[in-house]
């Protein structure tokens, strides 16, 4: 009686066992970041605006590749608690319910910043009135929200850049030093289930800011100062992703906390251009590899759905183009990179290598000697064939190509497009061709170059 009862479950098992593998390709990979972040155990964000949420391709975009939202603005002290003891949570529970509606993360931002603080926190002159406005502040909006925010960035750019020294804020000057601790206990105190983070910028790589930072979750810690979390805004320029933002987030994941990358975006000087964009990819690929090297890097966050809406250009004059999807909500090659670094693959996307018809690349150094090298990048055909290729190689500074055979090349700054020269574009299936160059190094510099590589 056992025995046949096993075996008809067993059948069922077996059976269901084969629905589900009709059902799921075998090979699939994800392809929404949002997908393939959780395929790697983490989680991928943007930031969010309620002014925006009516423009159909903007949620549409936001719904369809993220899962944490952080409302830009909504959640600063000057949106919620314009006088004081008098809140407004409207904007921001517009953002919150959409989330929850779409099963997304909120991350909540922020609750004690020098900016957009209303005036009368500014004005406030004794320690222990602003003390008790700060508490109250943060019971009551952490508060509001307890239960429903994952993260909350508690304390925001407390900082200077440079020397590492405190800001010279209202909070810092009134209150002094304890501040900090102040608030992330208030936070604790208010919503026992989030994580609690310390944000800021420019502590993306190591530095006297970033130094800073980590002495002091590193004091946290010793005296049981609740902190849960670092955030890493990477508000980050083209070509300049810190070399060491590996090991900078593998110190911070040391001392016992998760690492976020919460404001994420590359800016370029504008008008973009296939170079610039291609550099661009770069830079999000390394950010993300850089993250998923990191076990305790769980959260990756850009500051925007669209280039349309980002701060950038009103804050940096001249420059902009910093976020993944184009002011037309197209996907930009930042978008192909950070989805490739996170394992997944765009299924409308031919020209992404391991896509069929698409073609892989590898770069090796076939000579060196005292300022400079000779490379060659040979690019093979997948499972169908190719009809041309094109690599893009980012230089290392200082560096310049004297020559290069096989190949024809664009140059802008330090990237280099290249082409076939005719007889070597077209590729059977499985089928490779090769071009090689020589750099120069006057300045010592001789790293290898970064490559990537697609059709046409
Ligand atoms: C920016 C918003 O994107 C803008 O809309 C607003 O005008 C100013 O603030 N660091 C932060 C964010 O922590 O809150 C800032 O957001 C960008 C820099």
């Amino acid at each position: 009686m056992r025995r046949a009862l096993t075996a008809v479950l067993g059948t069922g098992a077996l059976l269901l066992a084969m629905l589900v593998a009709v059902a799921l390709p075998a090979s699939a990979a994800p392809g929404t970041l949002k997908e393939s972040a959780a395929a790697k155990g983490r989680v991928f964000g943007a930031a969010a605006a309620t002014a925006h949420m009516g423009e159909s391709a903007y949620a549409a975009t936001l719904d369809r590749e993220f899962n944490q939202l952080t409302p830009e603005n909504e959640m600063k002290w000057a949106t919620t608690e314009p006088s004081r003891n008098s809140f407004d949570f409207g904007p921001a529970d517009q953002l919150v319910s959409h989330a929850q509606a779409q099963s997304m993360k909120i991350r909540g931002h922020t609750l004690v910043w020098h900016n957009q603080l209303p005036d009368w926190v500014s004005g406030i002159s004794s320690r222990d009135d602003l003390l008790s406005a700060m508490r109250n502040h943060i019971a009551k909006e952490a508060g509001h929200y307890a239960g429903k925010v994952a993260y909350w960035d508690v304390v925001n750019e407390a900082f200077q850049d440079g020397s590492g020294a405190r800001r010279d804020s209202v909070f810092q000057r009134v209150i002094g030093d304890s501040y900090m601790e102040e608030a992330f206990r208030a936070a604790r105190a208010a919503d026992p289930s989030a994580k609690l983070c310390y944000n800021d910028y420019n502590i993306d790589g190591q530095n006297a800011k970033s130094n800073a930072v980590y002495n002091m979750v590193k004091d946290f810690k010793a005296r049981g100062v609740p902190i849960d979390c670092v955030g890493l805004q990477a508000h980050l320029t083209l070509g300049a992703v810190p070399s060491d933002m590996q090991t900078n987030m593998q110190r911070f994941a040391d001392l016992g906390v998760d690492v976020h990358i919460t404001e994420l975006d590359i800016r370029m000087s504008t008008p973009p251009d296939s170079s610039k964009l291609a550099t661009q990819a770069n830079d999000y690929k390394k950010v993300v590899s850089a993250c998923l090297a990191v076990s305790r890097c769980t959260v990756i966050t850009v500051w925007g759905v669209t280039d349309k809406y980002s701060w950038i250009p009103d804050v940096f004059p001249g420059e902009g183009a910093a976020l993944l999807f184009d002011g037309n909500y197209a996907k930009k090659p930042a978008y192909d990179a950070a989805l490739q670094a996170l394992g997944g693959e765009d299924p409308g996307d031919p020209g992404d290598p391991g896509d069929p018809g698409a073609v892989t690349c590898t770069y090796a150094r076939t000579a060196q000697w005292n300022g400079g090298f000779n490379g060659q990048v040979t690019i093979k055909a997948g499972a169908t064939a190719v009809a041309s290729w094109t690599v893009v190689m980012t230089m290392g500074s200082g560096q310049q190509i004297v020559a290069l055979w096989n190949g024809t090349a664009s140059t802008s700054g330090n990237v280099v497009t290249v082409k076939p020269v005719g007889w070597n574009g077209s590729l059977a299936p499985g089928a490779s061709a090769s071009y090689g160059f020589t750099v120069n190094a006057p300045t010592g510099n001789t790293a290898d170059p970064v490559i990537s590589c697609g059709t046409p």
